[in-house]
């Protein structure tokens, strides 16, 4: 309605590209400018997204990483229709240049509409050679500035943390254009980027806030699965008291291992959040038995 209050939200970004064009180098470098600006200490764990904080025109700007292969995603989204990604990160190393998986990112972002910015990779290696990159995204449609196009593009080296502090710059730069905004005072709604069963916690479950803001004690359906959130962490294993939006925790307290990209949304209460649950799950068993009698 008129009266939401909307604030500007972080973009939420994946990195993808070929195998070994340095996706997970990358993520691990961008993960350590924020550890070593003091933004964080202690040991990060892997909770499959992660936020970092810099400064950009002078103010505090966040952005959030999700640290799960680009393409599982984006599947998700589509399958969903649901919009994860803000901003893709298409890795392309500089001695290697385009290769299969390159054109499968490119056309994954392309169909989910989202704005790619290229990190040129590995400048730092004998035999780089960054204009080749750039010649062989030119055939493809993805020009670089430099060259008269419209896509950015950073030449990185993700070993050394070279120019790591520019694309991220560039990620935020990119992100302006879209109109990212989210109301954080409503009820929480986003996506579960990832789930598991722990032996000693039980069903851990990675959620994206994508509108609103999660607390512990709120109650949400997550897909066919209900939960109420009995602790939430950071990547860094910090308790959190409330992710707005594009935060991403890892939460404890639901009744199964929910499923990623699956939707989760929080209710006023946990009768609410039961009817939603049980109209879903009489909707599977229907289906699963639609399909075993034809
Ligand atoms: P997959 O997840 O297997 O697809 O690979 P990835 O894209 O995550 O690549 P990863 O980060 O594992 O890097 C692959 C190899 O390239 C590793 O040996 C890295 O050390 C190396 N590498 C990554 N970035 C750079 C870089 O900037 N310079 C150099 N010299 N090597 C790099
Ligand atoms: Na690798
Ligand atoms: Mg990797």
């Amino acid at each position: 309605s008129d009266l939401e209050h909307l604030i500007r939200r972080p973009p939420v970004v994946t990195v993808m590209g070929h195998v070994d064009h340095g996706k997970t180098s990358l993520l691990d470098a961008i993960r350590k400018t924020r550890v070593a600006a003091g933004e964080a200490g202690g040991i990060t764990q892997h909770i499959g997204a992660y936020q970092v904080e810099i400064e950009h025109a002078g103010d505090p700007r966040r952005l959030t990483f999700l640290d799960t292969p680009g393409h599982e995603a984006f599947t998700a989204m589509r399958a969903r229709g649901t919009k994860v990604t803000d901003v893709a990160v298409l890795v392309v190393a500089a001695d290697d240049g385009v290769r299969p998986q390159t054109l499968e990112a490119i056309s994954h972002a392309r169909a989910a509409k989202v704005p790619i910015v290229v990190a040129i990779n590995k400048i730092d290696k004998e035999g780089a050679s960054p204009d080749r990159v750039k010649q062989e995204l030119s055939a493809l449609e993805l020009v670089a500035e430099d060259w008269g196009g419209s896509t950015v593009m950073v030449p990185v080296s993700a070993i050394k943390g070279e120019n790591v502090d520019k694309l991220l710059e560039m990620i935020l730069l990119v992100s302006e254009v879209e109109d990212l905004q989210a109301n954080p005072d409503r009820l929480a709604k986003g996506t579960v980027i990832e789930a598991h069963l722990d032996k000693a916690k039980g069903p851990v479950a990675t959620l994206l806030v994508q509108n609103g803001t999660l607390r512990p004690g709120d109650v949400l359906a997550a897909g066919p699965v209900l939960g109420k959130v009995r602790a939430m962490v950071d990547d860094t294993g910090k308790r959190v008291k409330a992710a707005g939006p594009s935060f991403a925790v890892e939460a404890l307290g639901f009744s199964e291992v929910p499923t990623a990209g699956d939707e989760f949304e929080v209710y006023p209460d946990e009768k609410a959040a039961r009817a939603v649950v049980g109209d879903r799950a009489s909707e599977a068993r229907a289906t699963r038995l639609a399909q075993q009698m034809a």
